[in-house]
């Protein structure tokens, strides 16, 4: 990857040239990327001194975290529910425990410390892109005891390789501020996204518990419906966060036109409004291609909805229960978004916007990594973690909102733009082309902000998620946008 991971500091001075043009379905909106402006991003750093054992906890940590959630998702459930394929959009639950183990080895304990393979014989088992999900089940895949024992194995060897790692880099970019490790810690956490998604496709009796998210706050009934978004530059994307992945990088000036936010994500009962007044059945909202879905498909509500007379329940992790008006809207596809905001007056935000709502604090003209600021998610921030099985009720967190006023922009859903995945101007693949590169096109759509199910060491104000625009099985909903007039822009 690129010289100088390592040495990045907290200001960066990438110019970028071009222009760059996104398409949404208003039409076409250019985003000038500015000549001769330095990007400004905060990011906090320890002191020198300190630098290698606070990467070291970290990296421990995450690591923790990660296996005990992924444990947490497999261990509530006997052998052949682990190897039952629960949708043919999912793998089943122990070909995720595996492939976590096994990405470990290659690319951590491998490639990040130089040390032989622990078993080189399962890597074809578990290589994600030569087994499509629908037929791992028919794989001669590791028994759930085997996976359980072959993924400790590997963390033990990954732990000597954190003790025995210099996060200099030196000849091994990988090791650099400890990225390796950030890395597969983003990976099984990614994975244990996927798999709480698995849960959430199962049928059969809960196994899953959590506690409840935090009720509205007492000012959520006044906040305004939209919060302004003045024109200016802003500073998109990152060269100083040490675990960003390649597709975040590099930190680059944008300058957006003025706009109009939602101050939080569309709520149920926002979304139930739609569908009563007729949403899905008139093609006027939809995309051409999403109308075609639509019909083909045959949707009519969110994935998990059904009707009860004159209301909504919902399945959630083997419970049915109320649709909660108040709480975001989620398991709509982007086509669903898109429609929805047409039928509302609006659009879906671009990803530029998104960010630049999320990070861009015009008190000091910086871009910092969340909405609040550079301190990591507490839970007082945001939504996030596993901690609830469900988003919270619109308004929540008032401690993690953003400056310009809006909320919940981390964590409770993951929110559509409609944006279409591209690399930022001197985009570099590392550590290799499949991570990112291979998936930069018009087919996806660009997520941002992350849900319940992601955790912090995979959500920052940078992260960009990308799935196709029929996908429902996500933690995905959204917020809408608007044009800010030209008086208001000023
Ligand atoms: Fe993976």
């Amino acid at each position: 990857m690129t010289a100088g991971r390592s040495s990045e500091t907290t200001e960066t001075t990438e110019t970028t040239g071009t222009t760059r043009t996104t398409k949404d379905m208003e039409g076409t909106r250019t985003m000038r990327e500015t000549r001769h402006v330095q990007p400004r991003e905060t990011i906090s750093e320890p002191a020198p001194d300190e630098r290698h054992s606070v990467i070291r906890a970290k990296a421990a940590a995450a690591l923790e975290t990660a296996r005990r959630r992924s444990l947490a998702l497999t261990d509530c459930l006997d052998d052949d529910q682990l190897l039952a394929q629960h949708s043919p959009l999912m793998s089943p639950l122990i070909w995720d425990l595996a492939h976590i183990g096994n990405q470990e080895d290659l690319w951590l304990v491998r490639r990040g410390g130089g040390r032989p393979a622990l078993r080189p014989d399962l890597d074809p088992l578990y290589d994600a892109f030569r087994h499509p999900r629908a037929d791992r089940p028919a794989l001669p895949l590791l028994a759930p005891d085997a996976a359980r024992r072959y993924v400790h194995d590997v963390r033990e060897r990954a732990l000597d390789v954190l003790d025995a790692a210099d996060f200099e880099g030196g000849e091994n970019p990988l090791l650099a501020d400890g990225f390796v490790f950030g890395m597969i810690a983003q990976h099984e956490q990614q994975h244990d996204e996927t798999m709480l998604a698995t849960h959430q496709l199962r049928t059969g009796p809960a196994v899953l518990d959590a506690p409840a998210p935090p009720a509205a706050p007492h000012d959520a009934g006044g906040l305004p419906r939209e919060v302004p978004v003045p024109a200016g530059p802003f500073t998109m994307g990152t060269s100083a966060d040490p675990w960003a992945l390649d597709n975040e990088r590099p930190a680059h000036v944008v300058d957006v036109a003025g706009f109009w936010l939602d101050t939080v994500p569309v709520d149920n009962a926002a979304y139930a409004d739609f569908i009563a007044d007729g949403g899905y059945a008139d093609p006027r909202w939809w995309h051409p291609d999403g109308w075609k879905h639509r019909q083909e498909a045959d949707l009519a509500a969110p994935l998990f909805w059904e009707r009860d007379g004159d209301t909504w329940l919902r399945r959630r992790f083997g419970r049915t229960e109320p649709v909660r008006l108040d709480q975001p809207v989620v398991h709509v596809s982007w086509y669903e978004a898109d429609a929805y905001a047409r039928w509302a007056g609006r659009r879906l935000p671009t990803e530029a916007e998104w960010e630049k709502a999320a990070r861009h604090d015009p008190a000091d003209g910086r871009s910092h990594r969340y909405p609040w600021g550079d301190a990591d998610p507490g839970p007082e921030h945001a939504n996030l973690g596993q901690r609830h099985l469900s988003p919270a009720p619109g308004g929540a967190y008032p401690a993690g909102a953003a400056p310009c006023g809006a909320r919940q922009l981390i964590g409770d859903v993951w929110e559509w733009t409609a944006s279409g995945f591209d690399p930022y101007p001197g985009f570099v693949a590392f550590p290799y082309r499949e991570y990112s590169e291979v998936f930069f096109g018009p087919r996806y759509r660009v997520l941002r902000g992350g849900a319940f199910a992601a955790d912090a060491v995979a959500c920052r104000g940078t992260f960009r998620n990308w799935d196709h625009p029929i996908r429902r099985q996500i933690f995905a909903g959204f917020r809408t946008a608007r044009d800010a007039a030209p008086e208001e822009s000023r």
